[in-house]
């Protein structure tokens, strides 16, 4: 597929490079960063692709829990509902007379799982998709309103955050009772699992958006919205904290757990419970942080799966949102911390960038190395230097702007190569499952080609 793709972009050869969309694992950006407004003028292209990312999402929304056609089996479209990507049904004991219907499949036959194989009926139902859209649309929404100081934006992003969230019409309950769901018969079948907590791990790039109109006092995020929104993360909170799908989550210690806690600790922000972030986030750290990396900078709880490289780029991700996140909470030295073997983040991202991605997505890893070299610093050019030969258009990529200080390697004014591959991180929306299925990751490339944007660098 990416063949194919650079084979497309090569007949744009003479036009300028095509940007494409695609959604960070994760990252929390510090909202005073972008109201302060003093940019390295470096970051002009990054502020553009932002710009141009708002635009593109925007025009794909707003979204909503009743978009989907299936009913959960609360009979409420309200509530989130995503299915467990590998599980098959297996109709030959049921001992059925007539043709059973799709409907009557997913409750009457037991579901085996086929561990790899997406069941491809999965797309009936997209919450996943469809929150992972509006999130990165809030985001950058809201980052959108405050470069170029056009309204529209700050509409959009409420608008969003309204419908998503608050509007009665079109709102989503504050659970996730139903998401991964296994499908057929109880006990087994028709609840959600704790894995489906990480579906809504966006809520980090939610909070960065409304952090930003709030922290502005943008008159689109109404005192209304205040108290409604500061409604739902309560309740939102509370199932975090109690359910037993949530709190089996919250004791996972690979990258499951590490999205966790940064989910909790953004909602906790959004809701004002400062002290409480705090806690989540110093939890982390203090708890399964600890036993997360090497003092090689492996980490070996994600070294172990199926697709190594990616879940290495992906926790990774989670390690850095947490520290962004401990950071805007006056936590101390967590960039810094050191685990019971004697590894730090960085030690993570230097392992990994020795790693070959095989048939991986390389880079999945870029916006970890920004983090990085931005927060520790870059003296001899290293992290520069990769990226700069990975990826020539890095200092346009949304993350250039808030990844900083960090060089531009003089490529801002350059325009990449025809063939330099398209700027994708990571197209999953669930780094459980999404990215891993081949034919599903070709259509989201596709998806993603087509909202391409055409960018003068
Ligand atoms: C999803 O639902 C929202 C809210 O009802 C609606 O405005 C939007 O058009 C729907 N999108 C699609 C693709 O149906
Ligand atoms: C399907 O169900 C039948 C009968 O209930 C059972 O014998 C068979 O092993 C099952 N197949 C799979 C793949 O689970
Ligand atoms: C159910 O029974 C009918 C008739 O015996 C059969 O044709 C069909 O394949 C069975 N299974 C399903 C899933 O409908
Ligand atoms: C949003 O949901 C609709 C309906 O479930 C689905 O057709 C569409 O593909 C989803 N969009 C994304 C971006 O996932
Ligand atoms: C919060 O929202 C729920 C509906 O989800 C409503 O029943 C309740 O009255 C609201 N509470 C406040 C304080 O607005
Ligand atoms: C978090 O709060 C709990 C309960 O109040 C407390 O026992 C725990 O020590 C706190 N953890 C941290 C890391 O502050
Ligand atoms: C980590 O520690 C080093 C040495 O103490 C210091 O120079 C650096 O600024 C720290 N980095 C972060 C991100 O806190
Ligand atoms: C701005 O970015 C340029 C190019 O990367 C760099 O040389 C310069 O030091 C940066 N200025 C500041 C104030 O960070």
């Amino acid at each position: 597929m990416l063949r194919l793709i650079t084979l497309v972009l090569s007949v744009f050869a003479f036009a300028p490079a095509a940007l494409c969309i695609v959604s960070y694992d994760n990252d929390f950006v510090d909202p005073n960063y972008i109201l302060s407004k003093s940019f390295n003028t470096s970051t002009a292209a990054s502020q553009e692709s932002i710009v141009q990312w708002a635009d593109s999402l925007a025009a794909e929304g707003p979204w909503s829990v009743m978009n989907k056609s299936v009913n959960p089996p609360s009979g409420n479209k309200h509530d989130y509902l995503s299915w467990a990507p590998y599980w098959w049904p297996n109709c030959t004991g049921v001992g059925n007379t007539t043709e059973l219907t799709p409907q009557q499949i997913w409750v009457t036959c037991p579901y085996y799982v086929r561990d790899g194989m997406f069941n491809p009926d999965g797309r009936l139902v997209d919450d996943v998709g469809n929150f992972s859209d509006m999130a990165d649309a809030v985001l950058y929404n809201a980052m959108a309103w405050v470069l170029t100081g056009e309204s529209k934006y700050s509409a959009n992003t409420a608008y969003f955050v309204d419908t998503w969230f608050l509007n009665p019409a079109t709102s989503m309950n504050p659970n996730l009772n139903f998401a991964q769901m296994q499908r057929g018969p109880g006990p087994s079948g028709q609840t959600g699992t704790h894995t489906g907590v990480l579906d809504l791990k966006g809520m980090v790039k939610v909070t960065t958006g409304i952090l930003i109109l709030r922290t502005a006092n943008s008159p689109d995020w109404t005192s209304d919205f205040e108290t409604q929104m500061n409604n739902w993360t309560t309740q939102y909170i509370t199932w975090l904290q109690t359910s037993p799908i949530a709190l089996e989550e919250a004791a996972a210690t690979n990258n499951h757990g590490s999205y966790y806690f940064n989910q909790l600790s953004a909602v906790q922000i959004l809701a004002g419970d400062t002290n409480g972030a705090k806690n989540t986030t110093a939890t982390y750290f203090a708890g399964i942080y600890m036993n997360q990396i090497d003092a090689s900078g492996e980490q070996p709880l994600e070294a172990v799966r199926t697709r190594p490289y990616h879940y290495r780029c992906y926790n990774l991700a989670a390690m850095i949102t947490n520290a962004r996140l401990g950071e805007f909470l006056g936590l101390d030295s967590l960039w810094n911390k050191t685990t019971t073997k004697g590894g730090t983040i960085k030690a993570a991202l230097d392992f990994t960038m020795t790693v070959q991605p095989g048939d991986e997505l390389a880079s999945e890893l870029y916006p970890n190395i920004a983090a990085v070299a931005a927060n520790y610093g870059d003296p001899n050019d290293k992290y520069a230097a990769f990226l700069a030969n990975a990826d020539n258009t890095y200092p346009a990529q949304p993350y250039f702007l808030w990844d900083q200080p960090f060089t531009d390697s003089n490529l801002a004014a350059a325009t990449p190569t025809a063939n330099s591959q398209p700027t994708t991180t990571s197209n999953s929306h669930n780094g459980e499952f999404v990215s891993s299925h081949p034919s599903l990751m070709a259509a989201s490339f596709m998806t993603l080609f087509l909202t391409c944007v055409l960018l003068v660098i």
